[in-house]
């Protein structure tokens, strides 16, 4: 059996799988966590050591256990990696990494997004890479170490970012992939080239950026540590693979006109696939963000919600402490049980309304400095609205995502779901809701290492093309349809929380 590695970088963990290349099944997966550190409020920060450890890990972990399986080492005829987007990773000299990463749920850089807007100027920097600058992206990241960290700054002589690093730990070649390139605010995001423009009006030195390189071609091949370290063969092909966004939308086959994803991880995302570079202009500053997609030639819309599967986490850890303390309260048990208590009381949380912006938001208020919270709240509230109400809340954000999209004259046809968080009915079913559109779930269980495993098919040419790979593997297996009935409570709930963010903005102050 021919099998493919698909390794996705996430924010909690990494997760490494296996799949036959023929059918695109799951032979045998692994996934190994990391820490994630807030030292300062709206700040988030990894250490690409742990990554690395924990991809090491999870690779070791599926090999040996593909091999009780008979699949052996030698099966694997391509590598892919997605990750994270945004994040920083700073190398000196001698290729070794001078800080912690800053990564995309930072929002420190306030002031060096404001900075770069004014000196770029703000027309002219959509027209020159088709988006504005964000606290989410890399580009104020690095901004804010050449700021307020000099002598690291002086060391840098390469940004990466999270999976680009490990993927050159993999082969020893620096690169930067096309479709997390594009999430840096430098890339001329219509042509797939540096930004000279930007650079050069924000005082960057060109040489800091790797070659930009395609998603599904090869980028190197594994090395002989690399082979020591996990029991792959030397010599392995590594595409260049993809941001975790664009490789969703590839393992669930969002990769031709018509289609759009909604995702559910740490963030939430609603995503549809463009065949032009399109930018959102029914705003003064563009709400939803213009990105090359994994597939050559093809973009797309993305809206981001900074807290989804975050926001439900922090329910988890912080009020969920009978569980806790039964030891039960780790991994998917945990989600069950929670969903299983939101499930008992009806929607629309008897007026309970949580706004989920506790890592500031992006799509559609653009505020690193919004925060979240519960209004609404009354003596006849329990536990089970306080969860229920923060499953609302995403979708409500996701609503905005989604609202923003249509606008834009994309035709949406189907909408796809993926993410830990649309693994279970209960939230599916919300988001259905409340977007009044049927989800529809398709078999690529593991989306985002799913899609970085099928471009590093097309780039070893086992397919001939991305939408090849996805027309052999991708299938719809379940449709949740939009409850009419539902979907009118949440529409009415809809307004009181669009109506709440413009309400309470002069009150959520600056951080100190
Ligand atoms: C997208 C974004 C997040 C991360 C999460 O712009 O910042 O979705 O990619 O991994």
């Amino acid at each position: 059996m021919h099998t493919l590695l698909g390794i996705d970088l996430g924010t909690t963990g990494v997760k490494a799988a296996l799949f036959s290349a023929d059918d695109g099944q799951v032979v045998v997966d692994a996934f190994v966590g990391y820490p994630l550190f807030h030292p300062h409020p709206g700040w988030a920060e990894q250490n690409p050591s742990d990554w690395w450890q924990a991809t090491i890990t999870a690779i070791r972990a599926c090999l040996e256990a593909a091999a009780q399986w008979g699949v052996q080492a030698s099966d694997v005829r391509g590598v892919g990696f997605s990750g994270q987007m945004h994040g920083i990773v700073l190398l000196d000299e001698q290729q070794q990494v001078v800080r912690p990463c800053i990564i995309w749920a930072d929002q420190r850089s306030a002031a060096q997004s404001e900075w770069m807007t004014e000196k770029v100027g703000a027309s002219r920097l959509i027209e020159y890479v088709s988006n504005p600058a964000l606290t989410g992206f890399s580009a104020p990241k690095l901004l804010w170490v050449r700021d307020n960290e000099p002598d690291v700054f002086a060391r840098v002589r390469t940004l990466l970012l999270p999976k680009d690093y490990i993927r050159y730990r993999f082969t020893g070649v620096m690169a930067m992939e096309i479709s997390d390139a594009a999430g840096t605010c430098l890339l001329d995001v219509k042509h797939g080239a540096w930004s000279r423009g930007v650079l050069t009006a924000i005082g960057l030195d060109a040489a800091l950026l790797p070659p930009v390189v395609a998603a599904d071609k090869v980028s190197g091949t594994t090395t002989e540590e690399v082979a020591a370290l996990t029991g792959l063969p030397v010599g392995i092909p590594v595409a260049g693979g993809g941001a975790d966004n664009a490789c969703g939308a590839v393992g669930n086959g969002v990769v031709v006109s018509g289609l759009a994803l909604v995702s559910i991880g740490t963030s939430g995302v609603v995503l549809a696939y463009s065949d032009t570079a399109r930018v959102d202009t029914s705003a003064a500053v563009p709400r939803v963000h213009t990105f090359n997609h994994a597939v050559a030639h093809a973009w797309y819309l993305m809206g981001v919600t900074q807290g989804a599967g975050l926001s439900l986490r922090w329910v988890r850890d912080n009020i969920g402490l009978p569980e806790r303390a039964l030891e039960r309260w780790t991994g998917q048990a945990a989600y069950d049980t929670l969903a299983q208590e939101a499930a008992n009381v009806p929607p629309g949380s008897q007026g309970l309304i949580f706004l989920p912006y506790l890592q500031g938001e992006r799509t559609p208020h653009l505020d690193a400095y919004a925060r979240g919270g519960w209004i609404g709240l009354s003596a006849s509230h329990d536990r089970r609205h306080l969860i229920r109400s923060v499953m609302e809340g995403v979708a409500f954000s996701l609503k905005d995502c989604f609202c923003i999209i249509r606008e834009q004259g994309l035709q949406l046809e189907q909408v796809r779901a993926t993410g830990g968080g649309a693994k279970g009915l209960l939230w599916r079913q919300i988001i259905a809701d409340v977007l009044g559109v049927e989800l529809v779930i398709t078999n690529a269980t593991e989306g985002a290492a799913f899609g970085a495993a099928l471009l590093a098919g097309v780039a070893s040419g086992v397919y001939s093309s991305v939408q090849e790979a996805c027309e052999q593997t991708v299938r719809v297996v379940e449709r949740t349809e939009p409850r009419p009935a539902v979907a009118q409570v949440y529409d009415t709930a809809y307004e009181v929380y669009k109506a709440l963010y413009p309400a309470l903005k002069p009150i959520m102050s600056r951080p100190t």
